[in-house]
Parts: C-alpha cells; sequence; structure tokens
C-alpha cells in the first residue's frame, strides 16, 4: 500500500484494443436466420461483426489488448499493481478471467479480479481504478474489457443474435499530480429489471444441467424494446448529471463516447442532449454489441484517429444488464 497523497488523479497513460480476426457479417447472418441486411442496419446500425476463433476464449482477447496498451505506456506488466477484468463471458465462472491474464503477462506481484456490470463493466472498473488510485492504494493499473459474447448468444434468437459481437479493449491508469486524468464517475443501478437482460442458466440458481442446456437456458435473453427505452432516457439524465457535477456545459464537451449498442439508442440520447454527431464516436457498424468491451475499443480507435488531444473533456457513458449504467468525465 501506499502513503495517500492530496489532489491525485488517476490518468490513462494507454489504450489497447483487439478484436479477432473473423468476420461475421449481416449478410452471413441472413443466411443461417430470417433476417436482412437492411433490417440489421436500420434497425441497430450494424453492419458486422468479429466472431473468435473456436480456441480463443475472453483471457486470449484480453490478453492481446493488454499487451497493445502495455506497449504503447512503455511499461513492463511487472510495472503493474492490479489488473481488472470487465466481463460477463470469462473463461471459466472461476477463476476471476483477471487472474488468467495475469498469467499470461507473466506476473506475480499484482492483484487481480473480475467486475460484472455487463455493458457498463468498464466504467464500473474504471470507478474502482479511480478510487484505489486516488487513495493511494495502487499506483498502475492494467483495466480490460472483454467479451465473447458469441458463446452466450443463441444464433437461432434473431432478436440478439444479430446484436452481438467479440473483442477487448485496455487501458493503463496510472497516478498523476497534475489536473488531467478522471475528473468524476457515476455509477446508477437497478437490480427490480434485471430480467430484461440477463442469462439464467449456468449459475447457482439454474446449474448446468442437460435440461437447463436443452432450454437454451446458457444463452442471453433480452426484452430488447424495453431495454431501448429505459436506456435512452437513463443516458439523458447521466449525462446531463455528470456534466452538472463537473460544473461543464455540452459545448465543453470535445468527444462523447457511449457504448455501442445500437446507433439509433446513440441518436435519440444525442439529439435529445441537443449534441451533434459529429462529437460523438461511433463504431458499432464494425463490431456490434460487445458489451464491457465496446467503449475501451471506441477509446482506442479513438485515440489512435487523433480524435482526442490533450486537454480535451471526454464523456464515456454505458447501459447495459442489471440494469446498470454508469458515466465517467476524463479531461485527457
Ligand atoms: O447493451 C445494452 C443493452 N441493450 C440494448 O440497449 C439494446 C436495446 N434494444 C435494441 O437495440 C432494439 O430494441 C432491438 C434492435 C433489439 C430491436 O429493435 P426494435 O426496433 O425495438 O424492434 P422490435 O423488437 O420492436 O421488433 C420489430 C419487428 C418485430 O416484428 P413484428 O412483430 O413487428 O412483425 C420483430 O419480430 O422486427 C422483428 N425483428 C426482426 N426482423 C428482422 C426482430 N429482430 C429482427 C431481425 N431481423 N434480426
Amino acid at each position: 500500500m501506499h502513503r495517500r497523497r492530496q489532489q491525485l488523479r488517476a490518468k490513462i497513460i494507454a489504450t489497447g484494443s483487439y478484436v479477432p480476426e473473423r468476420v461475421m457479417s449481416n449478410f452471413d447472418l441472413e443466411k443461417i436466420i430470417d433476417t436482412s441486411d437492411e433490417w440489421i442496419r436500420e434497425r441497430t446500425g450494424i453492419r458486422e461483426r468479429r466472431i473468435a476463433h473456436e480456441k480463443e476464449a475472453a483471457s486470449d482477447l484480453a490478453y492481446e489488448a493488454a499487451k497493445s496498451a502495455l506497449k504503447r505506456a512503455d511499461i513492463k506488466a511487472g510495472d503493474l499493481d492490479l489488473i481488472i477484468v470487465a466481463t460477463v463471458t470469462g473463461d471459466m465462472s472461476l477463476p476471476a478471467t483477471a487472474c488468467l491474464v495475469q498469467e499470461k503477462l507473466g506476473i506475480k506481484k499484482a492483484a487481480a479480479f473480475d467486475v460484472n456490470a455487463a455493458c457498463s463493466g468498464f466504467l464500473y472498473g474504471l470507478s474502482i481504478a479511480d478510487s484505489f488510485i486516488k487513495s493511494g492504494a495502487y499506483k498502475r493499473i492494467l483495466l480490460v474489457g472483454a467479451e465473447v459474447l458469441s458463446r452466450i448468444t443463441d444464433w437461432e434468437d434473431r432478436t440478439t443474435c444479430v446484436l452481438l459481437g467479440d473483442g477487448a479493449g485496455a487501458v493503463i491508469l496510472e497516478a498523476a499530480d497534475d489536473d488531467r486524468g478522471i475528473m468524476s464517475t457515476r455509477l446508477m443501478s437497478d437490480g427490480s429489471l434485471w430480467d430484461l437482460l440477463h442469462v439464467p442458466g449456468g449459475g447457482s440458481r439454474h446449474p448446468a444441467s442437460k435440461e437447463t442446456v436443452k432450454k437454451k437456458m446458457h444463452y442471453l435473453k433480452m426484452k430488447g424494446n424495453e431495454t431501448f427505452k429505459i436506456a435512452v432516457r437513463a443516458l439523458e439524465n447521466l449525462v446531463v448529471e455528470t456534466l452538472k457535477e463537473n460544473k461543464l456545459k455540452l459545448s465543453q464537451l470535445s468527444l462523447l463516447i457511449p457504448h455501442q449498442a445500437n446507433l439509433r439508442i446513440i441518436q435519440a440520447t444525442s439529439e435529445r442532449l441537443g449534441i451533434s454527431m459529429d462529437r460523438v464516436f461511433v463504431n458499432i457498424e464494425k463490431y456490434g454489441n460487445t458489451s464491457a468491451a465496446s467503449i475501451p475499443i471506441a477509446l482506442d480507435e479513438a485515440v489512435r484517429q487523433g480524435r482526442i488531444r490533450d486537454g480535451d473533456y471526454i464523456l464515456l457513458e454505458a447501459f447495459g444488464g442489471g440494469l446498470t449504467w454508469a458515466s465517467a468525465l476524463i479531461k485527457w
């Protein structure tokens, strides 16, 4: 444990991401279920998604994203104090995928654990990392969002399978003394709405059995339409509250990076807020919804495309199973 210091900020010093090689287009989906490229594009904005190789699990994707972030940070894995992985599709239910990433990185000293907050998982992880750094408990943290959603996808359910994809994104956070870094995070949840988005089988409520598999209980179930409406309202409030808390105007925001669940959710939220789409980052057309991986992949792409400059205010926001929703305001 390190000594508490005043005004310590958690700063993202590098980002990285990894998506599996295999591309599955809407046209590929047309061949296996009753859907069309036109419907998927118009209702979701998605054109294609990545699907992990059968030998790839969440820790493999997470490891690749982590390596890329470590390289860009120009630090060694051994310099990390803590590894957090946000995922709902970990390699196994035990141990934590973060421990498997630690093994792959070949380090022993760091602590490691997973966070399960579905699509908001990366931002929940960011909030935890921020608190640890501010408290002085840890100096350098690897946070990864990694998902292999294709493994919990019912490929016969057209209402969900067209939406989901696989991938991973990572950030390295470091304690910094200047005024840049994470300004605030906001975490919200409403457990009474858990059944809008869930995987019923395989846990202690309905342990895996022939029966649960036969009933397809190991697959993700979503009431899409209800979730959609709640998401738009919740995300609008979240952004307004986050800006208010930081005494910022919407016009001071350089970039909004939303969770990529549906282009129509992103557009509706932006419209309600009054922010033009050129200040909103969108890459859903390439990857679909990758849950906890969506924001860190988008953040990495935004950085690589030069869309974020030093001193910019950027706002990250997500919504997903739990229900959970969360935001983070960063001065880059
Ligand atoms: O990750 C965070 C949480 N997730 C979300 O935030 C996702 C939120 N929900 C959504 O993105 C949207 O609700 C969906 C994309 C899932 C669905 O779009 P929608 O506009 O809400 O469609 P709907 O569920 O109201 O369905 C409209 C019609 C239905 O047909 P009928 O009943 O009108 O004849 C569906 O059966 O579209 C049909 N449909 C499809 N048609 C072709 C549903 N899925 C498909 C499909 N292809 N893949």
